[in-house]
Order: C-alpha cells, then structure tokens, then sequence
C-alpha cells in the first residue's frame, strides 16, 4: 500500500496512447471529447454553486452542491482520460475514480429519500396558480390594509373629536363640581345661620304642617326636638286665635303671597302666649315661580311690648296726674258749679215746705219745685260724675264716639271756669260728623289743656276780648279735624313747635306739660296736633282724628 502511495504520481505503466496505437484521429477525438467534457463538467458546478448563493431559499440545495461535487470528480475522472493518453499514471487515475465512484455513490443515496420529497415539491402550474392566488390576496390585502388605513384615519378623526368632547364636558363638569361646590357651601352658611339666628325660622308645607323650626324657635315655644315639631301650624297659635288665623290670615296670605304683622304663638308646656313680629311668605321655585312650602321669620317681642306697656303706663300716669292737678286747680270753679245746682235744691226745698204749709191747692206748686230739685241734683251729680271718672287712673279705652258730644262734655266741665274768666266760648261744629275711634277721658284731657291754654293766653288784665271758638270739621272723608282758637296773646309763628317740648311753659304756676301730654294722646288716636298764629289776635291749636268704620 505504502509502494502505491509512494508511486501515486510515477507514470511507470503504458501511457493510453498505446491502446489508441496513436492513431492521430481516434487519440484526439478521445482527447477532444474529454477536453469537452471536463470543461462542461467542470462549468456546471460552478453554475451550480453561483444558483446556490443567490438562491438560499430553495429546499433541498445542499443537493445541488453534492451533485457540483459529484460531476467535478466526473469532469476531473475525464480529464485524468487526457492524461494518462500521454502519461501512465493509472494509480492517480483509479484514486480519482474511487473518489468519484464514493461521490456519485453518496449522490445517488442521498437522492433516493429525496425523490419523494421533490415530487411533493408544487408544479410551476401550481406555483402559477398559488402565485395568482397569493397576487389576488395581497391585493385584497392591499384593499383591506386601504380600508382599514382610511378606518383608523377615521377612527383617528373621531377619537380626536370625542376627546376634545370629553375634554369639554370634562371642563364643564369641573365648573359644575365647583358651582355645586359653592352652593353646598352657600347652603351650609345659610343653615347654620338659620340654626344660630335668635328668631323663630320654620318651614311648613303648603298644607300647614310644620317640618322644620330652628333650635332659637323650638325653645322660643318649649318643644324638644324635631319630632315635636312637626304638627299643624295651627297648634303653635292659641286655641281663641286660630279662627281669626284661618279666616283672616290664612286667605290673605294665599291672596298676597307674604304676610306681616303682629299674632300670638303658644307656649307648648306653660300654654303662655308669646307676642311676635310675624312675617309668613311662600318659598317658590327661582325658575316657575310654584310655590313649595311655607316659611316664617318671626320675632319675640314680648321684650317690646312690656317696654312699650310700661311706657303707656308712664303716659297713663302722668295724664292722670296732669288730670288731677288740672281739676285741682279748677276746684273753685268747680265747686261751684256743683254749689250752685245745690243752692238752687236748698231754695227749692225750702220753697216746697213753705208750698205744703198752704195745703192742697199748691200741691202743682210744690210738684214742679221738687222737679226743678230733681233736675238740679242730677246737674249737680252729672257734674260730680265726670270729675270722678276724669280723676280715675284707668288704662285708656278706646270705642266709637261722637267728638262733637266729647266738645260739650268738655266745655260742660270747664264752664264754672271760663264763666269766670270772662271768656265767650261759641262752637261751630258740623253736623256730618263721624264717630271716631277713641278714648272719651283722654280726648277730654286733650280739649281741656287746649280750652284752657286759649283762656290762659286772654288772662291778662284789661285784656278786652276774649274769644273762644270752638269748631269740628270734616277735612277728608276720613279724618275730623277740631280747632280751637282764641284771641290771646298769639304764639311765635316762627317757632310754634316749641311750645310742644316737655316742660316748656311761660307761665309762673305752669309745668310745661299740657300740650306735649295732648300731642302724645292724639299721635296714640292716629291724628297729629299743630298751632298756627292767627291773622288778626290770638293762635289756633288744632288736631285731627282719623274717622271710625265700626258703624
Ligand atoms: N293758646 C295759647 N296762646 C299762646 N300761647 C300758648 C297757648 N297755649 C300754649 N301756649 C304756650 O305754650 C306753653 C306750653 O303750654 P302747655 O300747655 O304745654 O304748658 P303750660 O300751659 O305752660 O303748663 P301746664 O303744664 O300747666 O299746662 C305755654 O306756657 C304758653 O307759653
Ligand atoms: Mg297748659
């Protein structure tokens, strides 16, 4: 073996020439056709291997590089034919072969598996057909990737505009969290005003139950708690009020939607009445104007009119002392106003005893004495009876009266005294007079301090005439207005209202209260009371009375 190794190359055997007996013709068709061969031989691997690289996607192409190895040891066994023409290097030649034959051999085994495999492999008709198909379906692809780009581009658009929608929303639900913000806020001030206010807040529902009252108003009536609280409105009045309630206030209410003034709320536990300042109105819808419950802001004012009775009482006070001092100092004339109906019983008495004496003819006689007694004495008492009721310290009451009579009963009280004093008293009162609401002592007063200032003023010695005109005159058809006007020493026409201050006076014995007592009684009747200078001698105080719509 090593002998062969060693003479692998040595061309020691008869070169082929000798088999062709270098006969020019056959040698070099042999040689040509092997020249041929090798170099196709040798071409076709080099294409094959050149298809292999640029094709790697092909299945099966280490096949394709096999066979390049195979038909190279097939081009080089042929051109080992050429050679050995010339040279005799039949070792090399057989190696060679061996080389090719294990090539070819490997080539053929490795083929058979893959026969079956390469029929598998699709037609070019198939391939055609896959290929149009698959053309097709990328088109269609294609058109669904256009539809689907112009759809996202839609949906793009559309997800643009929902999201500046949103954002819109989203900004004015933010403005809507904060308004709503505000007015929970808004509400929780005002509830907790409510809850801390002094006065009586409630809420009824349109049919007069209650549903709320604020703690200031639930101690104001002595409830505990909102469970008490929730009873007909009714029962918060006294049982005598509630009727004048529902027939007075009620529809009113209904009629104005809001109503004012003062009414009586009950004490749940004393059954105490409680004044109030009572202001009822509907809650209503801002937008539809429907009314939804009914609401109150009401006020104690118990405080108030316990001021306002102790004031009145001052006032009552001080008129009635006015009223003594006043009949105090008219005393003279007044004794004697009630002395003279007496004197005049005296004589008629003694008259009558003398009449009896002569028997029954002068029965007539002595009839009409003791009448004229009779007469005398209920002067004398009428007189009495007036100056008792003037003295008495009562509270005012007020009821329908006649002014014109409260004039004559006046001037009946202050007759003795402008008798005296020479004063000429005329009235001119009209005749249409109305009744006015009022009371009888206190217009007394008020005609008197007046009737009494004009005799004062014409007091002075040597003073020539003294007039006094009294008169009532309806000025509208509501309202009496009463003058009375003297022809005294007058008043300062620039500065009448001066005489109505508390305890101004000229006059020595004087206090000053007279008119400022007469201005408050008349203010108390709803009138007012001025003076005025007269034209000629003399002033006028005058005072107006609203008219009573009682008859
Ligand atoms: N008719 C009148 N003419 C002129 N002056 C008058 C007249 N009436 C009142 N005055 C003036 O007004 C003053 C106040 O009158 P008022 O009646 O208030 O008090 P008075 O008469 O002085 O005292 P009294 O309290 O006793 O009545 C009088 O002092 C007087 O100066
Ligand atoms: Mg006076």
């Amino acid at each position: 073996m090593s002998e062969f190794l060693a003479r692998l190359f040595s061309s020691d055997f008869m070169p082929h020439g000798h088999c062709y007996l270098w006969r020019p013709e056959i040698l070099w068709l042999h040689v040509f056709s092997d020249g041929v061969i090798t170099t196709a031989y040798y071409f076709i691997p080099l294409a094959l291997v050149y298809f292999v690289r640029k094709r790697k996607d092909l299945p099966f192409n280490w096949m394709f590089l096999l066979f390049g190895v195979f038909i190279f040891a097939c081009g080089t066994t042929h051109l080992m034919e050429i050679w050995t023409v010339w040279n005799g290097t039949y070792r090399l030649a057989g190696v060679i072969k061996a080389i090719t034959a294990v090539a070819s051999v490997g080539t053929a085994l490795a083929l058979v598996p893959l026969i079956p495999q390469a029929l598998a492999l699709p037609s070019p008709a198939q391939l055609q057909a896959a290929n149009t198909k698959l053309e097709e379906e990328v088109r269609e692809r294609l058109q669904a990737e256009g539809a689907l780009e112009e759809a996202r581009s839609e949906l793009e658009t559309k997800v643009q505009e929902r999201t500046a929608e949103l954002a819109e929303s989203i900004e004015a639900l933010l403005a809507e969290i904060g308004e709503r913000k505000r007015a929970e806020e808004e509400s929780r001030q005002l509830a907790s005003l409510v809850e801390n206010s002094t006065d009586f807040i409630g809420v009824a529902s349109l049919e007069g139950k209650a549903t709320f009252l604020n703690r200031s108003g639930q101690v104001m009536v002595g409830l505990d708690g909102d469970g008490q609280v929730q009873v007909n409105m009714l029962e918060y009045l006294p049982p005598e009020d509630r009727e004048w309630f529902q027939e007075d206030v009620f529809p009113s209410l209904q009629r104005d939607g809001t109503w004012e003034g003062e009414m009586r709320f009950r004490h749940f536990k004393t059954s105490a009445t409680i004044p109030m300042l009572v202001h009822i109105f509907f809650i209503k819808e801002p937008a539809t104007d429907r009314r939804l419950a009914l609401a109150t802001i009401s006020r104690d004012i118990s405080q108030r009119k316990l001021a306002e009775e102790t004031l009145q009482k001052a006032q009552t006070d001080l008129a009635h002392i006015t009223r003594v001092s006043t009949l105090g100092e008219m005393a003279a004339s007044i004794a004697h106003e009630v002395n003279q109906p007496l004197a005049a019983i005296v004589t008629n008495g003694n008259a009558s005893l003398h009449l009896l004496s002569r028997g029954a003819e002068a029965l007539d006689d002595v009839r009409e004495a003791i009448d004229c007694m009779i007469s005398d004495a209920m002067r004398a008492s009428e007189v009495i009876k007036r100056i008792r009721a003037s003295l008495k310290n009562v509270a005012p009451q007020k009821t329908a009266l006649s002014l014109n009579e409260t004039i004559e009963e006046t001037l009946a009280l202050a007759a003795g005294e402008l008798a005296r004093s020479q004063v000429q008293v005329r009235t001119k009162l009209t005749e249409s007079s109305q009744p006015v609401l009022g009371d009888r002592i206190q217009l007394q007063q008020v005609l008197l301090n007046l009737i009494l200032n004009g005799k004062e003023s014409m007091s002075g010695p040597g003073w020539q005439q003294r007039d006094l005109v009294i008169s009532t005159e309806n000025t509208r058809p509501d309202e009496i207005t009463v003058a009375v006007r003297d022809s005294g020493s007058g008043i300062d026409p620039q500065n009448p209202e001066r005489l109505f201050d508390t305890f101004f006076t000229t006059k020595e014995a004087g206090i000053g209260l007279g008119l400022s007592i007469s201005r408050t009684i008349v203010e108390a009747h709803g009138g007012r009371l001025w003076a005025t200078a007269n034209e000629g001698a003399g002033a006028t105080f005058q005072f107006t009375l609203p008219t009573s719509h009682e008859n």
